[in-house]
């Protein structure tokens, strides 16, 4: 199924990284053509991964006089940069009390004021190149339908002014169905992503930097040998003295980041709206699953884009009724009755509710950040800013925070160890081929995937147009059985949230390699 973008903005139709999804930010902007790297080079820096972490760190590198490559396995700002619903928020998704408990007072205003400084950076940087993005100030509305968690948002009122933000409790909330009310946050922003980072790409090339896309890295050496870190793809290498993984997740990691976060899908339509309609603003619910909703004005057409549904990635058959359910929940609360994107993408949520930006476990001189939850603007932002400082070896004030092995995670592990026993189960199942779902081919129907045993082995069988397609279903991160994404039509590993496409190329890490192929007959 191919969804319908006919209003007149579309200027080039994009490969959205899955068959089925796509994004207005990736619908409304020109497709980049950045050249594959080829062949050996050097630099001071080298990063991998092209979304606003990567195209921020790149950015401020090579304004800092640096000799920068930036890599993509895909195309720039595609992956979940370009599934964002990027709304700009000053605070995150957390319950405040709990991001208390955890990191204290100190540490939950210290976090605030980083968030502030990333958001500093979008507003002067959009100001600096004068990108023309839709960038722009609006109140941001966290409310409930529900009277039990009005008690909730007063102690999360309470409990963000204890980290340095201010909130308001409003009776009404400016939506067009009845709610029992919410806090407002003044000043936060919103814009159109792709129009804010392709700009950015393009003066940090004028800077000197280089971008290689169609880039996939698979291999990251330290600088432990001779002071030089080494990335290596397919078809040539970089030297630098640092690395920056930029990768949203790190690649090839198998230390124990793993067990410090967990991945979710999340779901995204949009629907084609008058203006006055809906009000010009950021609202989020405290509904569970819950829903983010903003608006987009293409300057051609005004947008409704709504969010939500969440699920664990790879654990639910179901996704195509995660879609369903959204759009039900527009037209019911908003009128809409077309829809003319829809998307989905995937989120990493850290045990103790901040992202880890620091070293990586491949050792000195390569550089990560993961886990920003539903606030990758601003906490991508963040990390460009830090993953740069990283590389400058420039002291950060910030750093501390979000070191990736700070230890103040013992009093929410519980938390963390109900999601990561989904390793174990995972592997388990894989043994003891409890997740096999057919015994034959014929039982994968046209559009399905199925992981099928037949003659004492395992595949993960998709019929695509007809077409029957079969690789093996063992992750080649660190070995769970994937699971069939009837939404997307791809294979996604429960354990990490690595995905594949129905051919095993990797659609999202920490996986490096593909799945590997296998042969079934028609008729096993
Ligand atoms: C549906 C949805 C809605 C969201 N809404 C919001 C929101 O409203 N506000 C907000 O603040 N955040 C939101 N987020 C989160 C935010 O979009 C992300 O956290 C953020 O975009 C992540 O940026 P990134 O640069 O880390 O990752 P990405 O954009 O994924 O960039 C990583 C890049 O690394 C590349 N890469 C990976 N592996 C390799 C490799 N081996 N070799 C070479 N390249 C590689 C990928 O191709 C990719 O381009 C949302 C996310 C989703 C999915
Ligand atoms: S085993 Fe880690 S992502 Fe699959």
């Amino acid at each position: 199924m191919r969804f319908l973008h006919a209003f007149g903005d579309a200027m080039t139709t994009h490969p959205a990284g899955s068959d089925e999804s796509l994004s207005l930010w990736i619908d409304t902007t020109p497709s980049t053509n950045y050249p594959a790297l080829s062949g050996d080079v050097d630099a001071d820096v080298a990063i991998v991964g092209a979304g606003i972490t990567g195209i921020t760190a790149a950015w401020l590198l090579s304004k800092a006089g640096q000799s920068v490559v930036l890599v993509d396995k895909g195309r720039i700002a595609m992956s979940e940069t370009g599934h964002t619903t990027a709304h700009i928020v000053a605070t995150t998704d957390a319950d405040y009390r709990e991001m208390i408990k955890v990191h204290g007072e100190e540490g939950a205003r210290t976090d605030t004021e980083a968030i502030r400084s990333a958001v500093e950076l979008i507003r002067s940087l959009v100001s600096e190149l004068a990108i023309d993005c839709g960038f722009k100030a609006v109140d941001g509305y966290l409310y409930t339908e529900n009277e039990e968690d009005r008690e909730y948002l007063l102690r999360q009122h309470e409990d963000l002014r204890r980290a340095g933000m201010e909130s308001e409790w409003v009776d009404r909330v400016p939506l067009p169905f009845p709610t029992i009310g919410g806090l407002r946050y003044r000043n936060q922003y919103v814009f159109h992503v792709r129009q804010y980072l392709l700009p950015i790409a393009e003066a940090t090339v004028k800077n000197g930097a280089r971008i290689f896309e169609n880039t996939l890295i698979h291999d990251v050496q330290n600088a432990e040998k001779d002071g030089f870190c080494v990335v290596k793809s397919e078809e040539g290498s970089i030297r630098a003295r640092h690395v920056l993984l930029a990768t949203h997740v790190p690649i090839n990691d198998r230390g124990t980041i793993w067990a410090k976060m967990h991945a979710t899908r999340t779901y995204v339509v949009a629907a084609p709206i008058q203006p006055g309609q809906v009000t010009d603003a950021l609202f989020w619910d405290t509904a569970y699953p819950y829903h983010y909703t903003r608006l987009l004005d293409t300057g051609k057409s005004l947008f409704l884009i709504v969010g939500g549904e969440d699920r664990d990635v790879g654990k639910e058959e179901n996704d195509e009724e995660r879609y369903q359910t959204l759009e039900d929940y527009c037209r019911s609360r908003f009128g809409v009755t077309t829809f003319s994107h829809r998307w989905s993408g995937q989120i990493n949520e850290p045990a103790d509710m901040l992202p880890f930006i620091g070293e990586s476990s491949h050792g000195k001189n390569v550089w990560m950040s993961t886990g920003y939850s539903g606030t990758g603007m601003t906490y991508g932002t963040l990390s460009g800013m830090l993953l740069a400082d990283f590389a400058l070896e420039r002291e950060n004030r910030f750093a501390k925070l979000y070191d990736p092995a700070r230890k103040n995670l013992g009093s929410i592990l519980e938390n963390v160890v109900t999601k990561a026993i989904e390793f174990p189960k995972r592997m388990i199942e894989k043994v003891t081929h409890l997740d096999v779902e057919a015994k034959s081919v014929a039982e994968v129907g046209e559009g399905e995937g199925k992981i099928v045993s037949t003659g004492g082995a395992k595949y993960a069988v998709a019929r695509i147009d007809g077409e029957l397609r079969t690789v093996d279903p063992t992750c080649t991160h660190m070995g769970c059985t994937v699971a069939w994404n009837s939404a997307e039509k791809s294979w996604d590993c429960p354990c990490h949230g690595s995905r594949f496409n129905t051919r095993g190329e990797v659609l999202n890490g920490p996986a490096t390699a593909p799945l590997k192929q296998a042969e079934i007959g028609p008729s096993e």
